[in-house]
């Protein structure tokens, strides 16, 4: 039987603008199963960051409740989210957040840093990751402003992998990158759901929708369908 990683359950997200109370997400109901691959699409506006932001417990919501691992992480303070976030979860963003100051090796090492590896470990982890998403070696002592968008992206997916978290959360991660940078991404998430990692990506992109295995389509803070992908419309089949 599949067992659920994520429950979501009637979470509403409401933010107050001046007088102006309103919902960002409104009683979403939603389970993730352990090892699922997921894309959550919508317009612009309708709440997929505010969404993948509370998944990832870097947000919290107004009202209901968020399971991760059948924990109910509305009960836990600031400390013990922290520590979830770094044991369970890898985030990916459009715009790769990357630390320019630090070289690409510092950067995928960081969450590593965070639970008290010891540095060789670290580089042997980062060089793996690294090796993994199809990056190169030659870029660990560079600065991320050294490298293209593409390439950036490879970095910030092997952050997000480096230490091996159940679930790897996505938000436009193909957004600024050509066809080619799109699909090198998608293959690296494919390839770590066969290895059983449970894969969360926000896209507008329906090439990269179709590559996984359940769409959510969310709209004015709800869920309004779920879709099953259509694999012959994959950005790996183009
Ligand atoms: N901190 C905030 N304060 C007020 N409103 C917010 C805040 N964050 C998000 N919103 C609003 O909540 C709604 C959902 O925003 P969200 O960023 O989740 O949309 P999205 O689906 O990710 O859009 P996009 O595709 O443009 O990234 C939007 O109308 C947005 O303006
Ligand atoms: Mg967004």
């Amino acid at each position: 039987m599949e067992k659920e990683i994520i429950r979501i359950d009637g979470v509403s997200k409401v933010y107050r603008v001046g007088d102006v109370t309103f919902y960002g997400l409104k009683r979403i109901d939603m389970t993730i199963y352990r090892g699922d691959f997921i894309a959550i699409m919508g317009p612009s506006g309708s709440g997929k960051t505010t969404l993948l932001n509370i998944i990832g417990l870097l947000d919290r919501p107004s009202s209901g409740r968020v399971f991760i691992d059948g924990i109910d992480v509305s009960a836990l303070n600031d400390r013990q989210l922290a520590r979830i976030r770094n044991i369970k979860l890898g985030f990916v963003f459009q715009y790769f957040n990357l630390i320019n100051r630090l070289t690409v090796l510092e950067n995928i090492e960081m969450p590593l840093v965070a639970r008290g590896i010891p540095k060789n470990k670290r580089i042997e982890l980062a060089k793996e990751a690294l090796i993994r998403v199809g990056g190169e070696l030659s870029w660990l002592l560079k600065k991320p402003l050294q490298l293209s968008g593409g390439q950036q992206q490879k970095v910030a997916i092997a952050r997000a992998i480096v230490g091996s978290p159940e679930i790897v959360l996505a938000d436009e991660p193909t957004g600024n990158l050509d066809r080619a940078s799109a699909k090198t991404v998608i293959n690296t998430f494919t390839e770590l759901n066969k290895y059983g990692h449970t894969i969360i990506v926000v896209t507008h992109d329906p090439e990269v929708a179709n590559c996984t295995r359940k769409i959510f389509m969310i709209r004015d803070g709800v869920v309004v369908d779920i879709r099953i992908p259509e694999v012959d419309k994959c950005i790996l089949k183009m």
